[in-house]
């Protein structure tokens, strides 16, 4: 089989219908994903690009739950609106699907049964952890507790998401159910589990026979495998998701983590159909490499449980290669979709219209392959502007700028070459393996480098061969250097498509560069001379402090409402008795005169009628009314208080004051007018 006609499947991971799409999904999975497709496209392979929404589970149900929703309305908002911005952002799927489509519950139907048909799942009644007040099992999300490695005290029922250990939710310390809150009680309950146990010894070799896969990926594999595999429930007692195929299973559905991945095996059966393709060429063929893009808590699920079911079923390739990233950080901080801690891409995409390739840009040179890393706008604003704009955007402005200068814009003939311009022309022709062996391997972040170096290499033609000077003794030798430069820019155009691809379009229609076929870039005659190139237009442009300022402080804003939002009330106080309230003399007066002290931004000084006299209370609302505002109100106050002396004035009482969740204060005013001195109780 020849290069060109390797086939691969390549998937991305199916992410939760339940929350829109932010840039760390990006930066963890869909642009390495896309980089590695459209890559590969121009090289020539055969590729299904496969991708879609999860639309099961626990994390579905408890999103509805929250929003007041039925499960469905959920996912067929988000479902909308993911594939929406994945579409504007130009993550190149050839489809996007999703889970809850009749089409995939057979699927996932069909495989349970051929794997329960060949013995492969052992039935077991077990206790369950049940919710007496929801009269629900609590199946992965349903419950948290303390996790039994890191201590986390939120770990899920599933999974600790603070040190990525699967779990079980008999295996949390202090469970409690986060439908009710309560405390769990064991219920029995039957269910279907894959014997990961026994399976342990085929999927170990299958894992050891790929000592190619990233560090992190093989080495979390081993560390389960050291631990032991444990059998896993495949089956849940829920009332959202596929239903178990066998008679009698009380409304039971398939575990989520069972039917998503096979997603992937149904979005291809999609495709397929609605392209004339054999699907099975995709999934049954040894010859094609299948490939899954994840984030790194998605391993266990891709390296060790998706395979084990495809082993069992019998019929399917395994994974290829699982290249999982890392996590982006925003600012320094975990991004968090439940505390509103995030940039999320259907924003970007309105504030920031057109400069889909800058976050692209951004997110794949701080790509978080290795270890975990951080999005700052800071670092976006300088990516774009000593990157973008004075790097890639500057060298093919200046190559088209000049061309139009001194030859009408049609590209000049190469003439007798300098060592200069041979030596230049021997490096230009390495890039495409350069650039295509950092992909390959996975290595984004170099890959990228790779490309901005041949930008720079264009940069330092012209900088070297002053196209500007030589104009005026030597017009035949700048026919040459134009000519190489512009071939550097038309290579930059190929070679920048799959990391910047919508500039690579703007770039190729600007010198009528058609294809993007890496074998044919490194050349030096991908322009023909003659060719009439347009005018220069700008690829990027200088992003401003104001507009980076804008986005820092909308995220602290977002992340103090939330705060807020998740307030709880104070504890209440201990019990008291009838008769210490009955010490407390509350009254009502009305302020006559109102004054802020001069040493105090706090308090304002009060002369109140309290329907004995006149009596002077200090009280700390300077910063919430003015003294003004106050005169002439009714308020109540406790008449009994011992006088204080403060900033030596003598204070009578106290003003009664409720405060909201924010700080702000409010006064305690009697719903309708009533005479001064009036007692409350
Ligand atoms: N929905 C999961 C998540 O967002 C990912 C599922 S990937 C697939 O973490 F393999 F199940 F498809
Ligand atoms: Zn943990």
């Amino acid at each position: 089989m020849t290069e060109t006609q390797q086939k691969y499947t390549v998937t991305a991971a199916l992410i939760y219908a339940n929350g829109p799409i932010h840039i760390g999904h990006l930066a963890g999975c869909y642009i390495p994903a896309d980089i590695y497709v459209r890559y590969l496209r121009s090289k020539g392979a055969d590729v299904a690009f496969i991708s879609g929404t999860d639309e099961h589970g626990v994390p579905i149900t408890v999103k509805a739950r929250k929003e007041g929703k039925t499960p469905q309305q959920v996912v067929d908002f988000y479902y909308e609106q993911i594939k929406k911005s994945f579409t504007d952002f130009g993550i190149s799927f050839d489809i996007y699907s999703r889970t809850s489509n009749q089409s995939h519950h057979k699927v996932s139907q069909e495989i349970f049964t051929t794997m329960y048909n060949k013995g492969y799942f052992d039935e077991e009644v077990s206790e369950q952890y049940f919710d007496e007040v929801a009269q629900q099992f609590l199946a992965d999300r349903y419950i948290v507790g303390e996790c039994p490695t890191c201590a986390n005290p939120n770990a899920y029922g599933d999974q600790c998401e603070k040190c990525g250990s699967t779990l079980s939710p008999t295996e949390l310390k202090n469970p409690r159910s986060t439908l009710s809150g309560s405390k769990p009680v064991m219920k029995s309950t039957k269910n279907w589990y894959l014997p990961l146990d026994r399976m342990q010894p085929e999927i170990e070799k299958y894992v050891n026979s790929h000592k190619e896969w990233k560090t992190n990926v093989f080495g979390q594999c081993q560390s389960w495998l050291k631990d032991g595999l444990r059998p896993r429930a495949m089956t849940r007692d829920l009332d959202w998701g596929i239903s178990v195929p066998l008679p009698d299973t009380d409304g039971k559905v398939l575990y989520v983590w069972f039917d998503a991945p096979i997603g992937y095996i149904t979005f291809t059966q999609e495709w397929a159909a609605q392209n004339g393709k054999n699907w099975e060429d995709y999934w049954k063929n040894e010859d094609t490499k299948l490939v899954h893009f994840i984030g790194k808590d998605n391993i266990v699920f891709h390296c060790i449980i998706f395979p084990a079911m495809l082993m069992a079923e019998g019929s399917y390739i395994l994974p290829d290669n699982v290249p999982a990233q890392e996590f982006m950080n925003l600012e320094g901080d975990k991004i968090s979709t439940s505390r509103n801690w995030a940039v999320w891409l259907h924003e970007y995409l309105e504030e920031f219209p057109n400069k889909q390739d800058v976050l692209r840009y951004a997110l794949s040179a701080n790509m978080p392959e290795s270890k975990d890393n951080d999005f700052t706008w800071k670092d976006f604003q300088t990516k774009n502007n000593s990157e973008l704009v004075a790097i890639y955007g500057n060298f093919v402005n200046r190559a088209v700028v000049l061309t139009h200068k001194f030859f009408e814009g049609k590209v000049p003939a190469r003439g007798e070459l300098t060592d200069y311009d041979k030596e230049t022309l021997a490096t230009l022709a390495e890039f495409p393996s350069k650039i295509g062996d950092s992909v390959e391997n996975y290595r984004f972040r170099e890959a990228l480098a790779n490309m901005m170096d041949l930008a720079r290499l264009g940069n330092k033609y012209l900088a070297e061969t002053e196209p500007w000077k030589v104009i005026k003794e030597d017009p035949a030798r700048v026919e040459t250097i134009m000519n190489i430069a512009l071939q550097i820019a038309a290579n930059l155009a190929i070679l920048s498509e799959p990391f910047l691809p919508f500039t690579s379009e703007k770039l190729r229609t600007q010198l009528g560069v058609s294809s993007v076929t890496w074998s044919e870039a490194g050349g030096a005659d991908l322009l023909a001379t003659g060719t009439q190139i347009g005018e220069a237009s700008l690829l990027f442009e200088k992003i401003e402090d104001d507009v980076i300022e804008k986005q820092v402080k909308k995220l602290q804003e977002s992340k103090r409402l939330n705060e807020l939002e998740n307030m709880k009330v104070p504890a209440l106080k201990e019990n008291i008795q009838f008769d210490d309230f009955a010490k407390l003399d509350i009254r009502i007066g009305t302020i006559l005169e109102a004054e802020k002290l001069p040493k105090s931004d706090k308090l304002l000084k009060f002369l109140i009628d309290d329907g004995f006299e006149k009596r002077t209370i200090l009280s700390g609302i300077a910063k919430h009314y003015s003294p003004e505002e106050m005169i002439g109100k009714q308020v109540t106050f406790i008449a009994n208080l011992a006088p204080r002396k403060i900033m030596g004035i003598e204070s009578n009482g106290m003003i009664l004051m409720a405060e909201d969740r924010d700080g702000s204060l409010a006064l305690l005013q009697p719903n309708k007018k009533v005479w001064n001195g009036g007692t409350v109780s």
